[in-house]
């Protein structure tokens, strides 16, 4: 495959044609913020915090003298591409979105996103009318608990459920608008879906919206009698003789 050479932030990378923005600024040791981007997923350019400013791409719509915003892990290099990965603007937009998130959704499991609103100066308080994101927890299965009020939708579980990695299909998205959620089909309890309980989906969660069952449990003060009880049903395992 061919290189292609561009800059970023004023320095010359020669990456293979297709590479990413994200990875190109990798290979100069450039840090750009990632949320719903995850290494073993596709990327699926949802939450737009990796915004950087590119100069040699023509946008959908041209204003003059403003440089697009694209976003860096699906957006890929071209030949003579200039990259800007912290200009005003891409901050100003990243802090916008991280404000956004913390309006609507409970961020105190998601240690990632609160460092980016730290090192972003966001102001968590910025829109305070906002909506927030309030559902019940799921607790339906002895594997996971899913809070959805911590739930970016960043579709990560539904990519590793689906054919990034499990091919299970045991959720995806639903309702529209405010009210888009990630579930199972007509609601179903997990028990009751082809979720085979990998715990991928769990892995992949970068807000503690999906939980081990113990891990929940340990946090809320159970004993480790009472965790293996409900989760295990009650059933001791037998111990094979050494
Ligand atoms: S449950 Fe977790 S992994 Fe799934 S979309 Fe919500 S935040 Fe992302
Ligand atoms: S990390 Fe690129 S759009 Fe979410």
């Amino acid at each position: 495959m061919a290189d292609v050479t561009l800059t970023i932030d004023g320095d010359s990378v020669t990456v293979p044609a297709g590479t990413t923005i994200l990875k190109a600024a990798e290979k100069l040791g450039r840090h750009v913020p990632t949320i719903c981007y995850h290494d073993h997923c596709t990327a699926n350019g949802l939450c737009r915090i990796c915004v950087v400013e590119v100069d040699g791409v023509k946008p959908l719509v041209q204003v003059d003298g403003v440089k697009p915003l694209v976003p860096a892990c699906l957006s890929r290099v071209s030949e003579g591409m200039k990259v800007s990965t912290s200009s005003a603007r891409s901050e100003r937009s990243r802090r916008t979105i991280l404000e956004m998130l913390a309006s609507a959704v409970d961020l105190s499991q998601a240690p990632e996103i609160n460092k980016f609103i730290e090192d972003y100066r966001a102001d968590r308080a910025r829109f305070p009318e906002a909506e927030r994101r309030e559902v019940p927890v799921l607790d339906d299965n002895p594997m996971y608990i899913r809070d959805y009020s911590k739930c970016i939708l960043c579709w990560r579980c539904v990519q590793v459920c689906a054919d990034d990695a499990q091919f299970t299909f045991a959720i995806n998205f639903k309702g529209r608008g405010f009210d888009t959620g990630i579930g199972t089909f007509f609601d179903k309890p997990m028990t009751e879906t082809t979720c085979v309980f990998c715990g991928q989906c769990v892995g992949v969660c970068p807000t503690g919206a999906l939980k081990s069952k113990r891990e929940a449990l340990l946090e809320e003060g159970f004993s480790l009698d009472e965790i293996m009880q409900a989760t295990r049903g009650g059933k001791k395992r037998r111990r094979k003789s050494p």
